[in-house]
This record gives structure tokens, sequence and C-alpha cells, in this order.
């Protein structure tokens, strides 16, 4: 790894993220960090900003929140999707984030504080990390995972799969639809929207 991706410098930015004075000022920390992780993983991260505000109303729209106890998210990023999850959420509902890239754990752990359960890991152990903390199945999965690198693997969808068969609403995002379609061959989706206001536009799929 080149050295100016090493490790500290990473951690350099998460801390001066959790102490920044202002909004606008942690926004573009934030972006930093975001465009960073692009550079350095380029397939993991797939995008150079995070997803929009009105992805994160559009991916979360025409959910019935009282029937969600346990939201998952694979792949929370900087957490642009779990601010709006946590605004919608009812107070008691667990909020788990599976997230791969250690630098945006800490910064989501910052960021949230107790009302999530931020866990540094790969989302292909999804079902695993519930039982983990006790918690039987998911009610909703939210996921921002990229699919041209080789951890997303077939356990990724056979964890979803499994979720979606016993009711988990599941909500996803692509860039690419004909590519995302390739991988999700023989599940049931459906379109939920095309958003223009993102970078690039992004088109919403589900289960359920
Ligand atoms: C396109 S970014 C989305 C970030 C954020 N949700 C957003 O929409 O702005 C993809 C995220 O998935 C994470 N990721 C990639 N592969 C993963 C995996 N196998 N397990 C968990 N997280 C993963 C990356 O580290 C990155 O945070």
């Amino acid at each position: 790894m080149p050295d100016h991706f090493a490790e500290g410098s990473t951690t350099a930015l998460v801390s001066t993220i959790a102490e920044s004075p202002s909004a606008t000022h942690t926004i573009w920390k934030e972006r930093s960090l975001f465009l960073f992780n692009f550079l350095k993983n380029p397939l993991r991260n797939a995008s150079i900003i995070p997803s929009s505000k009105e992805a994160s109303r559009e991916i979360l729209s025409g959910l019935d929140w009282d029937k969600i106890n346990t939201v998952v998210e694979l792949g929370p990023g900087n957490g642009t999707f779990t601010s709006e999850i946590i605004a919608r959420s009812n107070p008691g509902t667990k909020i788990v984030l599976i997230e791969l890239e250690e630098s945006y754990v800490n910064l989501l752990q910052n960021k949230f504080g107790n009302r999530i359960i931020a866990i540094h890991d790969g989302a292909d152990r999804m079902n695993e990390i519930l039982k983990e903390l006790n918690l039987s199945h998911a009610d909703l999965i939210v996921s921002s995972l990229p699919f041209l690198q080789k951890e997303i693997s077939q356990k990724i969808f056979t964890a979803i799969q499994q979720q979606t068969n016993r009711g988990a609403i599941y909500r996803f995002f692509t860039y690419m639809p004909p590519v995302m379609k390739w991988f999700y061959q023989g599940m049931p989706l459906h379109k939920v929207k095309f958003v223009m206001k993102n970078i690039p536009p992004m088109w919403i799929y589900g289960i359920n």
C-alpha cells in the first residue's frame, strides 16, 4: 500500500472529522475520507462521493416503520442512509451496520454513538452476526454493496435470500442495472425508483 494511504493517515482523518467544529467542515472532511477510500480501494468503495440526501429518502420510501424492529445496513460508508434510517425508525428499532472498511466503522461509531451497532466485518457474515447479537432475523436490509469485487460472493446473496424468504424487505441501489441483474438472476426484484439527483444517477431495486 502506498505511504499516503497508510492506516495512520486514515485514523488521523477520522479523528479530525469527529472533532470538526462546523457542519460544513464535517461534510467536506467526510467527503475527503470517502474519496480517499475510493482511491485506496476503488472496487470496494465503488463511488467517489457519498449518496445524496434524495437517494437516502427514496431508498427508504414506502416502508411501514412500525413493522420494522431490526434494520441491517450493508456497506453504510459514512452513514448517509444511516442518518435517514435513524430519523425514520422507531426509537427501539435495532440498527446493525456491517462495514468492511475500518475507518468508516470508527466514523459511524463517533457519529451515531449507541443508536447503532457498528460491526467491522464482511456482509457475507450477516446471518452469523445477527445470531451473535441474539437477533432472530432482519425486517429490513438496506445495501450499498458494489458488485465488482471478489468479496461480493454467492454467500451474500444466499444470506440475503434467507432473510427475504422469511419476509425481510430488501432495498439496494445500482448504477448499472444490466450488470446488477446478472448477479441477481432468479431473485424476485422489483424496481422502486430511478434517482436522478445523485452522482451518478442510480436505480433503486427491492425484494418484498
Ligand atoms: C458505494 S459505497 C456506499 C456508501 C454509502 N452507503 C453511500 O451510499 O454513500 C459502498 C460501501 O460498501 C462497503 N463494502 C464493500 N464491500 C463490502 C462487504 N463485503 N461487506 C461490507 N461492506 C462492504 C464499502 O467499504 C463502502 O463503504
